[in-house]
């Protein structure tokens, strides 16, 4: 018996350490193994998790579904195919699935997590704080790294509250490490502190080589107020960096594409979007769907993502020289109705983002529905200073990609048909350094 315990032992190791180096294929090959061998239910979960890792996620979900008929209260499986669900907007089910592990372990903290994630993508901001509040009072002996990632959380909430909770943002910036934690503490310190202190601040980050979209939004923006050269790391004179083209039908961008991508956006379950006015966003990352069209979408982005970086290689910017080394293409779909609009914004977790136009309809030579981009956004403090914009003229099958830095909103239309993007992020997936 001893014999059989210590292979198993050994079999699983193994499987971990091959899962755990991101070989995923062999970790599916191996897993199946070590199940048939052993019948081990750690061996299943990392099967699923390898499907996951590979975009398989029809079949992850189908393993952790199976699962849970015999093992209805297993925590992980139920956390596991929780964090599934909410990945693909399926907030619900998600958040049944969280209250489920809480009601078996009360400690659990991915579950803590998983569930306050779900309340913020529904909006749901104080619920989530009182939950996470919760979480610190209740669970004891919390590893430091969950605690800095609850800290996080805790600062976005506070930071989305408003300037009168600028100060709790910033501390609880300050108590996190997460790949934004400092770039939003320096948002915060930008919109609410005198430019002394921003610059004693902006000069200390700048000495850590930190680069990502949002820190550079914040630095072109003051750089244009107070009337400083922009240094930013990520891009500056970043208008240079937008690209507008038409799709074709040989790249495969057809008629018959056009059309499944317009039902699905309609058939998504769509997440609260305080920027929407009348209309709807996607939930979820929508290239996790398993669809030929999905497929096909996605093929054709990356396509144009690659010679985006070959027109741009000569240019001096980090967004071009430090471009992530690994990343993940994140979409979503925006679905306007008459009179609506998107307000402004910028893309703060990408690092190149863009928008496809499957729907537009506007009178000939018509600002409607077009894309404005912006230096001036996200309520930054302007000083009456002029910041430079630049509009473009939109048509049905355009594909513009842009840093993920600039703000940009779009025009209010009054075609009676529905305005439709899939927008995207190619999203760093580790933390990136200088
Ligand atoms: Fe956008």
């Amino acid at each position: 018996m001893k014999k059989e315990e210590d292979s198993r032992e050994k079999s699983l190791q193994a499987l971990t350490a091959i899962f755990q180096r991101g070989d995923f294929g062999l970790a599916i090959t191996e897993a199946k193994k070590v199940i048939k061998d052993h019948q081990s239910a750690t061996a299943v979960n990392i099967l699923a998790l390898a499907h996951k890792r590979l975009g398989e996620i029809d079949r992850s979900v189908e393993i952790y579904e199976n699962l849970l008929i015999n093992n209805p209260s297993n925590t992980m499986f139920l956390a596991n195919l929780g964090n599934i669900y909410s990945d693909q907007g399926r907030l619900t089910e998600a958040q049944e699935l969280f209250e489920k592990v809480l009601s078996v372990d009360a400690n659990h903290i991915n579950a803590y997590l998983g569930l306050g994630n779900v309340y913020v993508m529904q909006a749901k901001n104080d619920l989530a704080l009182r939950l996470y509040e919760k979480m610190q009072s209740e669970v004891r002996d919390i590893p430091a790294e969950q605690l800095q990632k609850i800290n996080y959380r805790v600062a976005e909430i506070y930071r989305k509250g408003g300037e009168e909770h600028f100060d709790a943002a910033i501390k609880h910036y300050g108590l996190s490490n997460q790949r934004l934690s400092m770039s939003h503490r320096l948002e915060c310190i930008y919109r609410s502190k005198n430019k002394a202190v921003y610059e004693k601040e902006a000069a200390a980050l700048s000495e850590l080589g930190h680069i990502d979209p949002l820190i550079a939004a914040v630095q072109t923006h003051a750089s244009i107020r107070y009337g400083f050269q922009d240094r930013n790391a990520f891009c500056t004179d970043s208008f240079r960096f937008i690209s507008h083209s038409k799709l074709s039908a040989s790249e495969g961008f057809d008629r018959g594409l056009t059309d499944r991508l317009l039902t699905l956006a309609h058939e998504l379950e769509s997440s609260p979007q305080a920027l929407i006015n009348k209309g709807g966003q996607s939930a979820g990352n929508l290239f996790l769907l398993n669809d030929p069209a999905i497929s096909k979408i996605k093929a054709i982005i990356e396509s144009r993502i690659a010679h985006y970086r070959e027109k741009y290689q000569q240019f001096d910017a980090g967004l071009i020289s430090k471009w992530p080394p690994q990343t993940t293409l994140h979409g979503w779909f925006i679905d306007l109705k008459k009179g609506g609009s998107l307000g402004s914004h910028m893309h703060k977790e990408g690092w190149l983002s863009g928008s496809l136009y499957l729907k537009l309809s506007k009178p000939e030579g018509a600002s409607e529905g077009n894309i404005i981009f912006d230096l001036d956004g996200g309520n930054y403090p302007a000083d009456d200073r002029d910041f430079p914009s630049k509009e473009l003229d939109i048509e049905e099958g355009d594909i513009v990609l842009f840093p993920s830095s600039i703000f940009h909103k779009t025009v209010p239309f009054s075609a009676t048909e529905r305005r439709v993007t899939l927008a995207f992020d190619v999203k760093p997936d580790l933390l990136v350094r200088a």
